[in-house]
């Protein structure tokens, strides 16, 4: 790895700025002063220091689930300046959402450091069910709801079989729990919008294993060691 990269990558400066502290002379690899560009480093073996201090990377992985209030927009920055998952969370970690819930959607959202998690927990082959409480208008019915479950195959919406069961029916609109297996845009939202029935509320309870219980909305928390291995052992 190049010097510059792995000063950056030690969070010392972004990496043009990380060329000008090499150029002044005040990075040194094992205790030799390096003030040329290019200069190549094992990051396993070589010791680099700058002004004396030796410079580390941080390869430790964070795993965090917050329950995202409404209002928030799940992207790691937003171009229109509105809050974002990542602001909730107090970190020095580079993390981002792992999956999108749009911004009237609450519940639960995976934030990790960890770049190889986002395609095993959202990619259809690896079948990771992801459960919604959902309240729609009116009451859908068994055969509506079947289609749901056997899955749809029309023009722009494919889905995998869901398991979907009526939790409440009230006279104008029904609670319904439905876990999907992969993770389409407004995915929830087209399903039930096909057969008829409109969302107005949606929250994401679970995410495989990982559940929401017991977390206040805004709230965050770290994964326990169980949740963390259970994740890495999708992969
Ligand atoms: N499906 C939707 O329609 N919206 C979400 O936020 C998540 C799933």
């Amino acid at each position: 790895m190049r010097l510059q990269k792995y000063l950056a990558h030690a969070g010392l400066a972004s990496r043009r700025k990380s060329e000008e502290l090499i150029k002044e002379g005040k990075v040194k690899v094992n205790n030799k002063v390096i003030d040329q560009m290019g200069f190549e480093v094992d990051p396993q073996k070589d010791k680099i220091y700058f002004e004396g201090k030796l410079l580390k990377i941080d390869n430790e992985m964070v795993y965090i689930i917050l329950n995202k209030p409404m209002g928030v927009v799940t992207t790691a920055s937003d171009e229109k300046g509105r809050v974002n998952v990542c602001d909730l969370i107090d970190t020095d970690k580079r993390i981002y959402p792992v999956g999108r819930l749009d911004i009237d959607t609450t519940g639960l959202v995976i934030l990790t450091n960890d770049g190889s998690l986002a395609n095993v927990l959202m990619h259809p082959k690896h079948k990771i069910g992801k459960t919604y409480i959902v309240t729609v208008e009116g009451r859908p019915n068994g055969k509506q709801l079947n289609k749901l479950r056997e899955g749809l195959n029309i023009r722009d919406l494919k889905t995998q079989k869901a398991d979907v069961k009526i939790l409440k029916n009230f006279d104008k609109d029904s609670i319904i729990k439905i876990t999907i297996y992969e993770g389409q845009n407004h995915q929830i939202k087209r399903m039930f919008s096909y057969i008829g029935h409109k969302v107005k509320k949606l929250k994401r309870i679970s995410m495989g294993e990982i559940s929401l219980e017991g977390l206040e909305i805004g709230n965050y928390r770290y994964l326990n060691k169980e949740e963390i291995k259970y994740l890495r052992g999708l992969k």
